[in-house]
């Protein structure tokens, strides 16, 4: 993480200030580091984490947001507005994901604070309903190992057993199989994303769902990430497997408002095949002197700023607007990932979609982020096997963009090439390279100190 650079120009807050500041001074201070961080996305350069990057839209959803924002939507009897916010995020989020396919149960949802958020929820709804009406006290869940690691946190936090299910390593798809071999009568679930994070492919969902049909688990698809893509991308003639309620055997679908559903950061839609599970996790406590408390999933408190804006998101765009948008985003991933097969000496990994990772036979593949850094670009590098990864984004779809990726990536082969002939080691290594062998106390401490920095750093500021 970079030196925080702020504390030169701006006073340093340490204790709550007794006296206020104006609200311009405040807003000018928030404007310029504002201003700061953005020109560092903004040139399409970053992979992933701007997935819209549109100021105007930006505006719109604030906008929305402010209307709503100080407005607690657990108190429904003061905002029956968030009831039709939620109530119609997940009515199109169902729709979007062909709820229509199903009749025999009542499928439901639940907006959620984001990709973690749906998951451990849907891991919650699993755990529960598995108790309720399996007698389930030892749950184990499946995951493939490209499964993101939400799925081990919501484990970890609710005491279920986490199996990790190897991946084919040419197709980057789970081991079938291995899942099959590996439910046993405390399986409450098991997953498949599409895509996943690390290399954007798309799980094999027709196979597990028929396995967690025959075997009577259900089976979560993780599409925060692929969401508000892959069904557009399927409408537009890509070669999309079926991943969502058409599959016989899906039980839970998670899609990020947050991501490429363009809405502001803290909303993703978890929906349910069956409402029983959703409701499996609601919190009740009838007997508190505070009075008859409950809520729909973890939080308490929630803002309806979030709600309002990623309805807003939904209804502005439209069908239309997110089409042309997947379309985009899709045509520059191709684009990119066909400069990088232009390169013998490189490696797609699997058949991925808007976001690819690759990797190298021949050299470190971190040169080539070490390349491609001083020129403005951001991958994330990834581990077992050592790859770089791009989620294409909005951003990325400017002019020139791809077509910038191209050049520096040419430049960047070359460079790894030469560092490779001297025998130097890549400098990105010590950022991104893997841990042999798992968690050392280096790395463990590397780790730890991360976090710190982002939590304390302003504990370790010099003296005003
Ligand atoms: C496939 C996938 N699932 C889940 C998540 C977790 O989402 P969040 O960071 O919003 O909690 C991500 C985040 O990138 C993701 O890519």
């Amino acid at each position: 993480m970079s030196d925080f650079p702020y504390t030169d120009r701006f006073t340093v807050n340490r204790v709550l200030p007794e006296h206020g500041r104006p609200r311009e001074e405040v807003l000018a201070e928030l404007r310029e580091m504002a201003r700061a961080e953005d020109l560092t996305w903004e040139t399409g350069k970053v992979s992933g984490t701007m997935y819209c990057g549109d100021h105007e839209h930006y505006r719109f959803l604030d906008e929305a947001f402010g209307l709503f924002a100080h407005v607690n939507v657990l108190q429904r009897d003061i905002c029956p507005s968030a009831t039709k916010f939620e109530g119609e995020i997940i009515a199109m989020a169902l729709d979007l994901m062909h709820a229509d396919a199903v009749t025999d149960t009542e499928p439901v949802g639940m907006v959620t604070t984001g990709g973690t958020g749906s998951i451990i929820h849907a891991l919650l709804s699993y755990r529960e309903h598995a108790a309720a009406h399996r007698g389930i006290t030892r749950p184990n869940f499946i995951k493939p190992e490209t499964g993101h690691p939400a799925f081990d946190k919501g484990c970890h936090l609710f005491g279920i057993e986490m199996r990790t299910a190897p991946i084919d390593p040419q197709t980057t798809e789970v081991d079938v199989d291995w899942v099959a071999d590996n439910i046993d009568e405390n399986t409450i679930a098991i997953m498949g994303s599409a895509c996943n994070y690390g290399y954007g492919t798309v799980d094999p969902i027709p196979a597990l769902g028929e396995l967690a049909l025959s075997r009577g688990v259900g089976l979560h698809v993780d599409g925060c990430l692929g969401g508000f893509v892959l069904p557009f991308a399927q409408e537009l003639g890509y070669d999309v497997p079926l991943f969502d309620f058409r599959v016989p055997g899906v039980t839970s679908i998670s899609a990020d408002n947050h991501k490429y559903g363009y809405a502001l950061k803290g909303a993703s839609t978890l929906l349910f095949r069956d409402k029983a599970y959703r409701n499996a996790q609601y919190f009740y406590l009838p007997e508190w002197s505070g009075g008859k408390y409950h809520s729909p999933g973890i939080e308490g408190s929630r803002s309806g700023g979030l709600i309002a804006a990623a309805w807003a998101s939904m209804v502005q765009l439209g069908r239309e607007g997110y089409r042309s948008y997947a379309k985009a985003i899709l045509e520059t991933a191709f684009t990119m990932q066909g400069a990088v097969r232009s390169h013998p000496e490189l490696t797609i990994m699997g058949s991925p979609t808007f976001c690819f990772a690759f990797r190298s036979d021949e050299f470190d593949i971190y040169h080539v982020a070490d390349a491609m850094k001083p020129k403005g670009w951001r991958f994330n590098g990834q581990q077992y096997p050592n790859a770089i990864h791009m989620a294409v984004t909005r951003p990325q779809t400017q002019a020139g963009v791809a077509e910038a990726f191209a050049a520096d990536l040419a430049d960047a082969v070359e460079y790894a090439k030469k560092q490779t002939a001297a025998g130097q080691a890549p400098i990105s290594a010590a950022i991104y390279g893997g841990v042999p062998g798992g968690m050392t106390d280096e790395a463990a401490q590397f780790i730890e100190g991360f976090m710190e920095q982002m939590l304390d750093t302003q504990q370790s500021l010099p003296p005003l």
